[in-house]
């Protein structure tokens, strides 16, 4: 997979070389370009913001600069890109998006700041390109590249080959392979930690008790935690 990041804060995206992403992008996995959107600029101070039509607080990110990064990214593979646009205004980011993502060939992230990108680029964006616009949950952050780093952490483990043991996906939280519940409480070594033992049941030996065991838990912390994701599942 090519990912290609276009933000006005490339600095932001250092911690990708670490861990498990880092180590996709070093075997060759991903292909990762981190691109300043002040590259597509041509005035001398480098502007990528100008004041809102109409009026009112903050500043708006100029279409020009835009138009020509995404030209200039979508040149980069021979694949047509699919665009991921953060915003608070998207759709909320879950795991099934993850998995759809993690499945195209080239993927190039839009990153907002101040009053978020001219709507005529997102409209340009979905008249030409796949176009995802997704928000990382019910807050404003100051931009999208918080949003990216976790998006584009979600999605990466998901490639086949990125996580050692691929079966350690099937019953995490919000997977398919778990229902899409929360996932069961884990436990590891010393049986007893200041006072606290591990559930008996884990120790039995018995893998289809614990099986059984590992479910109930999942379903009654949905149920306690997260009822919505109950509510949204088939009724068997
Ligand atoms: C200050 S925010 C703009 C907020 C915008 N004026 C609004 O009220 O919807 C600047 C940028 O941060 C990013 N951003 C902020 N909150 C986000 C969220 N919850 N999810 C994804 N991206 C977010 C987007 O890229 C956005 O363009």
């Amino acid at each position: 997979m090519r990912i290609d990041v276009i933000s006005i804060f490339p600095d932001y995206f250092a911690p990708l070389s670490l861990s498990l992403v880092g180590k996709a992008i070093a075997r060759g996995v991903v292909e990762l370009g981190i691109h300043d959107l002040r590259r597509w600029t041509h005035d001398r101070h480098h502007t990528t913001d100008d004041t809102p039509y109409g009026g009112g607080a903050g500043m708006v990110m100029k279409p020009e600069p835009w138009g020509e990064a995404l030209d200039a990214v979508e040149a980069l593979s021979p694949s047509r890109p699919t665009i991921v646009i953060p915003t608070p205004a998207g759709e909320p980011f879950t795991q099934a998006r993850a998995y759809e993502l993690a499945a195209r060939d080239h993927l190039v992230f839009a990153c907002g700041r101040y009053e978020g990108i001219d709507q005529r680029v997102i409209d340009h964006c979905h008249d030409t390109y796949d176009t995802f616009e997704v928000s990382l949950g019910d807050y404003v952050l100051n931009g999208g590249e918080v949003a990216v780093l976790a998006i584009t952490e979600a999605v990466v483990r998901l490639i086949p080959g990125v996580i050692g043991n691929p079966e350690s996906l099937f019953e995490e939280s919000h997977s398919d392979d778990n229902d899409r519940l929360l996932e069961y409480p884990n436990y590891t070594k010393p049986p007893v930690w200041r006072g606290r033992a591990v559930p008996e049941m884990l120790l039995s030996g018995n893998h289809g008790a614990i099986a059984q065991w590992r479910r109930e838990r999942a379903l009654e912390r949905t149920r306690e935690r997260r009822p919505d994701l109950l509510a949204e599942r088939p009724p068997s």
